[in-house]
């Protein structure tokens, strides 16, 4: 039979029909355990009986308004993010992408308010903020450009985890507005910048009047140890991005603004039909509410380490490995060659990972993981990545 899926994915050839907790079941029955939770999207696993429960009843009772009328749980949602981040006021769409949109819409408009006609947001190499034509240009990678020509303008890179660089731009440029970047960088193989990098940012930003932009759409929702990984720096943001695990899979972003943000997108300024609607928000409450009762940023802090020991344990003496990189459940052990088979051989094993940046298996596996579930991730991915 024809696939009439256009190729963007290059899917593996299984099926997934049924989760629970950490595991998926495809449609021969066989069981697997996800170390990838959809891309740091399942944080609390698969079909978590509360966040079901919550979707259930919603979509049972209203699923959709629309914008054009108050809607209580957005209120709400956006009640409780704010208290959880210290920001202001929240926008909500449907993907990071589109929260990323937002972010780059306040930066201009920060801009003209100041009256910066040609403004200039820098973001980083090797960076990702999504796949729309502005947030396909702050992203700092040339293959996921290609061919998307003619790209908005207004973005420069620099080199990630890099101060003179930015003080270097800043020489040239006086029409720099904002600094967009990640607090861990997911898609290029979890690199953790210096400890006090994005305090450094702050600093620069707040002397200089530019925005901080921090895009926590990987690294929040409790990955890394906290609610936003930035919490760890003490640094708050003008504007910080947030999907992925927000809706635990139902699709949900947020674009929080803080301070001199605040404000700058008005009415009819900006939009999304389905942002914030009655289900979406009823999802990302029970999220909330589920990561703050069983502490699961705290167990990431608690697990991560544990892992990062594991393999240390495991891989030590192992001359193919470069680095091991971890923070709460985001953990990227770097190899000396590409090695995106492992993808295929740990499915082979029953086990969901993933390869990011070409060279670093990449492991974003539930909050919700038992501490035997992590031990077996650890076993296999160690077994796989000696034999390579
Ligand atoms: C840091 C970061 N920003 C933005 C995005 C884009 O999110 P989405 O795919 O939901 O548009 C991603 C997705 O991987 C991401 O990791």
């Amino acid at each position: 039979m024809k696939n009439h899926i256009m190729p963007t994915y290059a899917s593996l050839p299984v099926r997934f029909v049924k989760g629970e907790g950490a595991w998926l079941w495809d449609d021969k029955g066989n069981k697997y355990l996800d170390a990838l939770s959809g891309v740091a999207v399942c944080g609390l696993g698969h079909a978590h009986p509360e966040v079901a429960a919550a979707i259930s009843e919603q979509a049972n009772t209203l699923i959709h308004t629309s914008n054009l009328y108050c809607i209580d749980k957005q209120e709400k949602l956006a009640t409780k993010l704010c208290e959880l981040t210290g920001m202001n006021d929240a926008f909500f769409g449907n993907s990071g992408a589109e929260a990323n949109e937002a972010a780059i819409k306040i930066a201009r408009r920060f801009a003209h308010s100041k009256g910066v006609e040609d403004s200039i947001i820098v973001t980083m190499n090797n960076s990702f903020h999504g796949r729309t034509l502005a947030t396909l240009t702050a992203t700092g990678n040339l293959k996921v450009k290609e061919g998307f020509g003619p790209l908005p303008d207004g973005f420069r890179h620099i080199p990630y985890n890099d101060i003179p660089a930015l003080e270097a731009l800043a020489q040239q440029q006086a029409n720099i507005v904002a600094v967009m970047v990640e607090p861990i960088q997911g898609e290029s193989g979890i690199n953790i910048p210096a400890a006090d990098y994005l305090n450094q940012l702050r600093d620069m930003c707040d002397k200089n009047d530019w925005l901080l932009i921090l895009d926590e759409i990987q690294t929040g929702i409790g990955r890394t140890g906290t609610f936003l990984a930035s919490q760890q720096n003490n640094v708050q943001a003008d504007v910080v991005t947030l999907a992925k695990a927000l809706g635990n899979g139902v699709p949900i972003g947020a674009c929080l603004t803080h301070g001199k943000a605040t404000g700058l997108l008005t009415a009819s300024s900006h939009g999304s039909t389905f942002g914030g609607n009655p289900l979406a928000c009823a999802a990302a409450l029970s999220v909330l509410d589920v990561l703050e009762r069983e502490q699961l940023a705290g167990r990431a802090t608690q697990l991560g380490e544990q892992m990062r020991l594991a393999f240390q344990q495991a891989l030590k003496g192992c001359s193919h490995v470069v680095d091991i990189r971890q923070k709460g459940l985001m953990i990227g052990i770097e190899l000396a060659t590409p090695c995106t088979e492992l993808v295929s051989e740990a499915l082979e094993q029953k086990l969901l990972i993933n390869v990011a940046g070409g060279n670093t298996v990449r492991l974003l596996p539930p909050l919700t993981i038992s501490d035997d579930e992590a031990n077996r991730i650890s076993a296999i991915v160690s077994k796989l990545i000696i034999a390579h």
